[in-house]
């Protein structure tokens, strides 16, 4: 191995099929990504066992592209980074058996990479001087986190969601709202057109001091005022109603962070996961951040979504603390951060 680590890394665990080569956790030489959002499209959501299947069907071709776009073979791979959880179980098995089957075919070292680490890692790459600590807000379909990363490897959960995560509330209320999915994207682009003070809707309210979330009340209340406006025949405003509803999630995301920030006296929070593509949520960070002294970083929306650059990137920096997996490495479907 010269001075630079070269990863070969692999992401499976939820609808996306990726491979990457990533070297030293900051410089990506591919990154291929191949996704069933069109498969699972017409189900509404992604169906487990589908997207098994299609990432069988596209595995090899994936990690072959992913090497030849770098311009290496397996040879000059130093280790083989693969996603273990959390995720859906028979989605993250496809890619880690490929993983396993690798490392020990060509006595190469594997690394178990946490998929939520992978997103907060994202930020290393996009911002290549960037050093912990820094909080990180992780947002995506599954999952809604705000994270104190004290150290490479080292993470501390300060909130999370209680029920749904914030990208699960909006492809929610992007179906009901006819807008199709995945939510996320639509909703965002709706709002542009819509007013965001339009309608008045909660915000969840704990009584004790945490930074957790919840969004299950905040989408049945868009669930209620839909089927109150369709019963009395009034007409509804689509783009006020997606306005008005990403305003309520991006202000608590908003606030929760930025009290974060002031408790762990950190002057740096970056963005991670498929809703960090969000204009609101990355505007109204941008805003509060300099109203607080607070520098908001976010990766390119190609890194904020599913992919196994991000992966790449996690590998390293658990392959540089010594945290090697063994070949009997298993799926982890619930998988909480910092978790061995
Ligand atoms: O991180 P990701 O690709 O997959 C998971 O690990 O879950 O995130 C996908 C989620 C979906 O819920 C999608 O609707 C949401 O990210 N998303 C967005 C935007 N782009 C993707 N949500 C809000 N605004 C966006 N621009
Ligand atoms: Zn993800």
């Amino acid at each position: 191995m010269d001075n630079n680590v070269k990863i070969l890394a692999i992401e499976s665990s939820c609808d996306e099929t990726s491979a990457a080569v990533v070297v030293n956790g900051r410089e990506v030489l591919s990154n291929i990504i191949s996704s069933q959002i069109d498969i699972h499209k017409k189900f509404g959501g992604v169906v487990p066992e589908v997207a098994s299947r299609k990432h069988i069907e596209v595995i090899n071709a994936v990690v072959e592209e992913a090497l030849e776009e770098a311009k290496l073979t397996l040879k000059d791979i130093d280790a083989i980074g693969v996603t273990y959880g959390p995720g859906l179980v028979g989605a993250l098995l496809v890619g880690m058996q490929y993983a396993k089957g690798l490392a020990y075919g060509m006595k190469k070292p594997l690394i178990g990479v946490n998929h939520i680490e992978g997103h907060i890692s994202a930020n290393f790459i996009e911002h290549k001087d960037l050093k912990p600590p820094f909080v990180c807000l992780v947002v995506s379909g599954g999952h809604t986190f705000i994270v104190y990363v004290k150290d490479f490897g080292e993470f501390e959960v300060i909130g999370q969601t209680r029920d749904d995560a914030a990208g699960e509330a909006y492809d929610k209320i992007a179906r009901a709202l006819g807008l199709g999915y995945p939510g996320g994207p639509k909703i965002d682009k709706l709002a542009k057109e819509g007013n965001e003070n339009a309608i008045k809707f909660p915000r969840a309210n704990f009584h004790d001091d945490t930074l957790d979330f919840s969004f299950s009340g905040l989408k049945s209340a868009v669930l209620n005022y839909l089927n109150k406006m369709e019963m009395t025949g009034k007409d509804i405003n689509k783009a006020d109603i997606a306005a008005s509803f990403q305003k309520a999630v991006v202000d608590v995301l908003t606030n929760n962070v930025i009290k974060t920030c002031k408790i762990k006296e950190v002057d740096k929070v970056a963005i991670a996961g498929g809703v960090a593509a969000n204009s609101a949520l990355r505007n109204n960070l941008i805003k509060e951040g300099k109203e607080n002294g607070i520098e908001v970083l976010f990766p390119a929306p190609i890194l904020c979504t599913d992919n196994a650059a991000m992966i790449g990137s996690a590998a390293y920096f658990e392959f540089m603390k010594g945290r090697v997996a063994s070949i009997d490495l298993n799926a982890k479907p619930n998988l909480k951060l910092g978790e061995r």
